[in-house]
């Protein structure tokens, strides 16, 4: 069998580990031959491919980033895209089935290129560990501890100058990053997109950590909205253009927090450093499992499934399942540590 493996949406830490997992269970304990196909569905569409043999993959599983590139291309909306295409272009270049390693929008290119009858596999990948049917994905972890890196240096600097930190992490749409991240660095406040909350409580918690002579430090997730900003907006009439953009809201709270309090506060938007650069252990090795899953579902002829990390297993799951409502931080989580906050 050949299978083509691709990569596609943002990339992530932990990548490189599953293709070479692929690619060396493939090769060893079933004689399978792989090709990498280019830029994500943008390979496949236009037949761009590179060959991935043992040495292609020496030594990758520590290096971040991805060795095929990505790009968000929809293997639908792309020239020469589509099912029917997209088959011709397998049958030309020999290609039996593929591993797709994506987020949300790739599993849904997945899914339809699925539905019409294209052998495909999943394998889910997001740092923001948003995927429903799957505990965690290979990223998170590593996005968690360079922004826990990233708050502790924020404390020491904070410290010194007695200043508000407020730190903003990837995660537009949950805020388990900045949960994660938050508990481990001990910050003060949380701020999730799953739980808004007004400018005067927020403020509340810097003004108490304050006076009791702490620097505060905040940490925010991009998709955080104070609690009715959007009424707000819309009822002074600032159309959606003007409004802050994602990867900015710590640039708003900064200055809102220190007019409320008068307590000099920074802002600091840590944006792709936490997808760039090696994945931790962690990662490496849920992503290599990942890997290996795939090409044993491939090997089992169970095209149409997703790879997923159930407690400690790895199991298959439907991309009907694996494409449910975004996994956000249930309210209970967030309680769990919203006394620690101030
Ligand atoms: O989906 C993962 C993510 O890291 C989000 O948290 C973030 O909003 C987004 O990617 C940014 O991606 P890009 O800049 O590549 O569009």
């Amino acid at each position: 069998m050949r299978i083509g493996i691709l990569t596609s949406g943002g990339d992530c830490p932990g990548l490189n580990a599953v293709i070479r997992a692929a690619v060396l269970t493939g090769i060893k304990e079933y004689d399978f031959e792989f090709v990498g196909l280019r830029d994500g569905w943008r390979g496949l569409v236009q037949g761009d491919v590179r060959t991935l043999n043992r040495s292609a993959v020496r030594g990758i599983s520590r290096v971040g980033g991805t060795i095929l590139g990505t790009s968000r291309t929809n293997p639908y909306d792309a020239e020469g895209g589509g099912a029917d295409n997209i088959a011709a272009t397998m049958k030309r270049l020999g290609i039996d089935g593929i591993i797709a390693i994506g987020g949300e929008g790739t599993l849904a290119g997945a899914k339809r290129l699925a539905d019409d009858g294209i052998p495909v596999l999943g394998v889910p990948k997001t740092i923001d560990n948003d995927l429903a049917a799957t505990d965690y994905t290979f990223g998170f972890d590593t996005a968690v501890e360079i922004a826990t890196e990233a708050g502790d240096r924020l404390r020491t600097t904070g410290d010194s100058h007695m200043r508000c930190m407020v730190l903003e992490v990837m995660g537009r749409h949950v805020g388990w990053i900045a949960l994660h991240s938050g508990i481990s660095v001990g910050a003060h406040a949380i701020l999730i997109p799953e739980h808004p909350m007004t400018i005067e409580e927020i403020s509340e918690y810097v003004r108490s950590v304050y006076d009791r002579g702490r620097a505060p430090l905040v940490v925010v997730s991009e998709g955080f909205k104070l609690a009715g900003m959007d009424e707000e907006y819309s009822r002074k009439g600032v159309d959606a253009s003007n409004r802050p953009r994602l990867g900015g809201i710590s640039e708003m709270l900064a200055p809102m927090i220190e007019e409320a309090t008068g307590i000099e506060s920074r802002s600091t938007v840590l944006g792709h450093i936490q997808r760039g650069g090696a994945p931790t252990g962690s990662d490496r090795v849920l992503a290599t499992r990942f890997g290996i899953a795939a090409v044993r579902a491939a090997a089992d002829g169970e095209w149409g499934s997703m790879v997923a990390l159930r407690g400690t297993e790895i199991e298959r799951v439907s991309f009907a399942e694996a494409l449910g409502e975004l996994k956000t931080v249930p309210q209970s989580r967030y309680e769990e540590i919203k006394h620690l906050f101030g």
